[in-house]
């Protein structure tokens, strides 16, 4: 039992969030990933719930239970995350992008597992969609939220990536920091708008950025149906 009731701002609206990391399959047995561990997607969609939106979760393969109160679906590569994706997100109100999506795929995933040569071998691979860039060439009324990880020049490159992606703002963070980003359990996150103005935030539980991303959110939903 929670000690204080939550205020119940998001009753009446739909959330869609994207957690964790996509594989891109080169055979039946080997793939193209990264670490995204899902913490960061998976606390939004608890926060969202717990203040009363109803949440659509669609994940890649992480290492955490279905959170209880929301449709949650377990994607795996790529093109099934947009799939799902696009199709929740049809009536949402707010769609959260925190998944890591590979931004490449095989050409040619190999249907039999091939056994080594000697020599080198090379991978053709081809652009993933970018899905929130498709989501935000018909944003309509949807608020759109990015996140995004720089080694270098992140409120430009995450203020570019905004405006070209047609996202509200993005939630910048880098891989450097101890604890936060990948795999921990706190994140130090830069809110950047389109426009390049920003508001660093400091470092915060998961699932605190969770809530402060849905209350920055939340002013920019419209209230007229
Ligand atoms: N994203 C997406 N579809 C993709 C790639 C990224 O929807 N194929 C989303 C991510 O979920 C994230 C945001 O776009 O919310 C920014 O991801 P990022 O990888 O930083 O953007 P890219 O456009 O792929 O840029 P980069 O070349 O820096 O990887
Ligand atoms: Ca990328």
């Amino acid at each position: 039992k929670l000690a204080h009731p939550v205020p119940q701002d998001y009753s009446g609206l739909r959330v869609v969030v994207s957690a964790g990391p996509t594989r891109e399959y080169l055979d039946p047995v080997r793939f193209i990933s990264n670490p995204s561990s899902g913490k960061m997607g998976f606390a939004v969609a608890e926060a969202a719930r717990d203040r009363g939106a109803a949440v659509t979760l669609v994940t890649g393969p992480v290492n955490l239970p279905d959170p209880a109160g929301m449709v949650v679906e377990r994607i795996e590569t790529a093109l099934e995350l947009r799939d799902a994706v696009l199709k929740a997100a049809a009536d949402a109100d707010v769609i959260v992008m925190t998944a890591a999506v590979a931004d490449y795929r095989a050409a040619e995933a190999k249907t039999e597992k091939e056994a080594k040569t000697a020599g080198e071998v090379s991978v053709h691979l081809v652009p993933n969609p970018d899905i929130l860039a498709e989501l935000g060439r018909s944003k309509g009324r949807r608020v759109l939220v990015g996140f995004a990880m720089e080694t270098h020049a992140g409120i430009e490159r995450a203020a570019a990536k905004a405006a070209r992606k047609n996202a509200d703002f993005i939630l910048l963070n880098y891989p450097t920091r101890e604890g936060t980003a990948f795999g921990g359990d706190d994140n130090q996150v830069t809110l950047v708008r389109p426009d390049g103005s920003h508001d660093a935030w400091p470092r915060l539980s998961k699932r605190e950025v969770g809530e402060r991303l849905l209350s920055a959110a939340l002013p920019l939903v419209s209230s007229d149906e």
